[in-house]
């Protein structure tokens, strides 16, 4: 089925599993218009993610966009750190592919962005599903950027849920706090998609099996590299083996495929002091027994509520034939 609309979109994203899956999921989707693809440091390398991404795309028939790979620290300077232990060497979960056919764009990941924007004359949807870097790089070297973009959506950050890398923050946006509070707070219209719906739409065993069952190139793929993904979730953060569907599920609401059931437009920063709280996403729920009655100065649509069914309906889009 199209999705309702079909617009420009760029992936700013550290290809990582469900980076991988997710790119895979938008390939699948039909009516999805996808611009480019740019990298950062995060699950792996910045030029590591890239290579990934156009072996991902490679496997979905997409050879024709362009991927550019980005920042490989965070803006104060730190290295932005791997995550090997989650994702496996190479960030496909051991997953072995063929050398990509398409090269690697030349540019800047940030120049991809900046481009990508003012080819598409302000119609740009941004997903971005990994450390900030990149996009609050994109906002210091072009401050016309927001009005270029007509909706960023970020997987990221936790309101009411623990934290993924610490007890508070996320990967997305504790990886790079100050990254982050740029480009939340930047003005242009953004939907948070933080661990409090990613880690409820849950991809189980019983998902994987239909993947590597059904035949399409992308479904094995993704059940092989989900393998991975399973055990970790299932040694640190699930009562069972499946994982959470982080990247996925944002790449769904972006499209606008999945319509969150609860998404209050909150004010949201993020704590960039050098606490035990730095990383956090400090989201303004004071209005949740009253239906988060309108709050001056929102800046966020935080979705807090999805219905659970993405992972059925992600399995079946990647295991569907290509027409
Ligand atoms: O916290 C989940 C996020 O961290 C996802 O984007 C995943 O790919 C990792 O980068
Ligand atoms: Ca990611």
């Amino acid at each position: 089925m199209p999705i309702p609309t079909s617009r420009p979109l760029l992936v700013d994203c550290d290809t990582g599993i469900d980076d991988a899956v997710a790119l895979l999921y938008l390939c699948r989707t039909e009516g999805v218009d996808l611009r480019a693809v740019t990298t950062v440091a995060g699950n792996t390398s910045a030029e590591r993610a890239a290579r990934n991404t156009l072996q991902v795309l490679e496997v979905a028939g997409r050879t024709d966009i362009p991927v550019a790979a980005g920042a490989a620290t965070t803006l104060r300077g730190d290295t932005l750190s791997e995550a090997a232990f989650v994702h496996g060497d190479g960030g496909l979960g051991g997953v072995s592919l063929p050398e990509p056919t398409a090269p690697l764009d030349r540019r800047h990941a940030v120049d991809l962005i900046i481009d990508t924007a003012r080819q598409a004359g302000g119609e740009l949807d941004i997903l971005a599903t990994a450390p900030l870097t990149n996009l609050a790089l994109a906002l210091r070297k072009e401050p016309g950027l927001p009005a270029l973009i007509r909706h960023v959506t970020v997987m990221g950050g936790a309101v009411h849920h623990p934290g993924n890398i610490t007890a508070v923050a996320e990967a997305n946006i504790g990886h790079d706090p100050e990254a982050a509070d740029a480009v939340l707070t930047a003005d242009w219209d953004l939907t948070l998609v933080p661990l409090d719906v990613t880690m409820r739409e849950n991809l189980t065993e019983e998902h994987r099996q239909r993947l590597l069952a059904c035949g399409t190139p992308v479904g094995r793929l993704a059940g092989e590299a989900l393998d991975f993904y399973f055990a970790f979730h299932e040694e640190t953060a699930l009562p069972f083996r499946g994982s959470a569907c982080h990247d996925p599920l944002a790449a769904g609401i972006a499209v606008g495929e999945v319509t969150p059931k609860t998404a209050p437009r909150l004010h949201v920063t993020v704590d960039t002091a050098d606490g035990a709280a730095r990383g956090a996403l400090v989201a303004d729920t004071r209005g949740i027994h009253r239906g988060y009655s309108p709050q001056p100065g929102a800046n966020a649509n935080v979705v807090l509520e999805t219905d659970g069914t993405f992972p059925d309906l992600l399995v079946d889009r990647l295991c569907q034939a290509r027409k």
